[in-house]
């Protein structure tokens, strides 16, 4: 059997409704900042519950336009996980700003209480990152960020409709971005990003910084960026946001069904720590092994046709490109315990119980 880790054929197997916007869109021409990108940050405020929704070119953008406009830039510092994808990193780098990481929890996000020791003079902001569709515990990163007045922008590319304490992630700090790239929960054909704010300063200047910092077509009132949703990626983004919801259930189902049989392996298979008041939305399903299992139970799902993958076998800090950044081995010992335990399997809406029947299959299989 098969069980591939992209379900975008599945997704888009019936992409009728898409082509007739398309075909609309041919007829106005509004290539960009179109009227259906109004609709789709409108849905899209409507779904997490901001006033404002301001469709962007990347996920990496959607952190890096509000560092920006919060001011941050050469000779600041932003503290961010550790655990992340590169392109957090990324965006603070965009801005000018020096990347300051703390370690991970067991859950594999941003270790909260860890933060106030990487503050320095020149912390300017906070970039939480709700990796693998989890929630930091946001009440200490709000603690840290008003006892030292240091703003938060929340990393939400993974993360569309989880929640901490009921409250939906992206909407606690100044903004929170969230990826539309097509392997996110919420995806389109391309690159895309969408920032969240309930601040009307901050999408007035989000939509500056997006589009060149042109006030309008003849006056300039900062320097931006090229960074707009295309209207093309909105069409695609206002046919799949309806389903966003029952994306999420289905995700969640199945990781339950995963949980359920790995939990009978325990001593042979862990789980991250079950977490009170917190909904996980499962952008990634992660478990973990001993360390001399880890690439042996690797290649044997692989060679099984598991399109198993590690999220990740080597931690940014250690990485080349970020040497510069200073940080030796060992520095963050939960980041390191990651990457040599994890394993993520597909959990996606389209992946079928048989398909997660032989996952869990092979991994008996492997332990027997
Ligand atoms: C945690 C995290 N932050 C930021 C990004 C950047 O998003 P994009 O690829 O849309 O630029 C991603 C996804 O790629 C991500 O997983």
């Amino acid at each position: 059997m098969k069980v591939r880790y992209s379900y975008l054929q599945q997704q888009f197997a019936n992409p009728e409704p898409i082509f007739e916007g398309i075909r609309e869109l041919l007829k106005t021409g509004a290539f960009t900042l179109g009227p259906q990108v109004d609709e789709f940050e409108k849905s899209f405020a409507r779904l997490i519950g901001t006033k404002y929704a301001i469709g962007v070119g990347s996920g990496t953008d959607a952190l890096k336009l509000p560092l920006k406009a919060l001011g941050v830039g050469h000779g600041d510092e932003v503290i961010t996980a550790s655990n992340t994808f590169i392109a957090t990193v990324g965006a603070i780098n965009e801005v000018g700003a020096t990347t300051r990481f703390v370690d991970a929890t067991p859950n594999y996000v941003m270790n909260a209480d860890l933060i106030e020791k990487a503050i320095t003079k020149k912390t300017k902001a906070l970039v939480p990152v709700h990796f693998t569709g989890e929630p930091v515990e946001m009440e200490q990163v709000l603690y840290v960020s008003k006892k030292h007045g240091i703003p938060i922008v929340e990393d939400a590319c993974q993360s569309i409709l989880c929640k901490y304490k009921g409250q939906t992630c992206g909407t606690f700090g100044a903004a929170g971005g969230f990826s539309l790239h097509p392997l996110k929960n919420l995806n389109v054909w391309a690159d895309g990003g969408v920032i969240v704010t309930n601040d009307a300063e901050m999408d007035r200047k989000l939509r500056l910084l997006r589009n060149h910092g042109m006030k309008n077509r003849d006056e300039i009132e900062v320097l931006g960026y090229n960074s707009r949703l295309d209207t093309l990626q909105a069409i695609v983004g206002n046919w799949l946001i309806p389903q966003t919801r029952e994306i999420t259930n289905k995700r969640q189902a199945n990781a339950a069904y995963y949980d359920a049989a790995f939990r009978k392996m325990d001593g042979l298979v862990r789980l991250p720590p079950a977490r009170a008041n917190c909904e996980r939305v499962y952008h990634l399903y992660i478990f973990e092994v001993d360390e001399k299992h880890r690439n042996t139970l690797l290649k044997f799902l692989c060679d099984s046709g598991i399109e198993a993958k590690v999220h990740y076998p080597i931690p940014l800090y250690q990485q080349e490109g970020l040497r510069h950044l200073g940080y030796k081995p060992g520095d963050f010992p939960e980041t390191d315990r990651h990457s040599k335990h994890i394993i993520t399997l597909p959990v996606d809406q389209h992946l079928s119980r048989e398909q997660q029947d032989y996952c869990i299959a092979r991994v008996q299989e492997y332990f027997t």
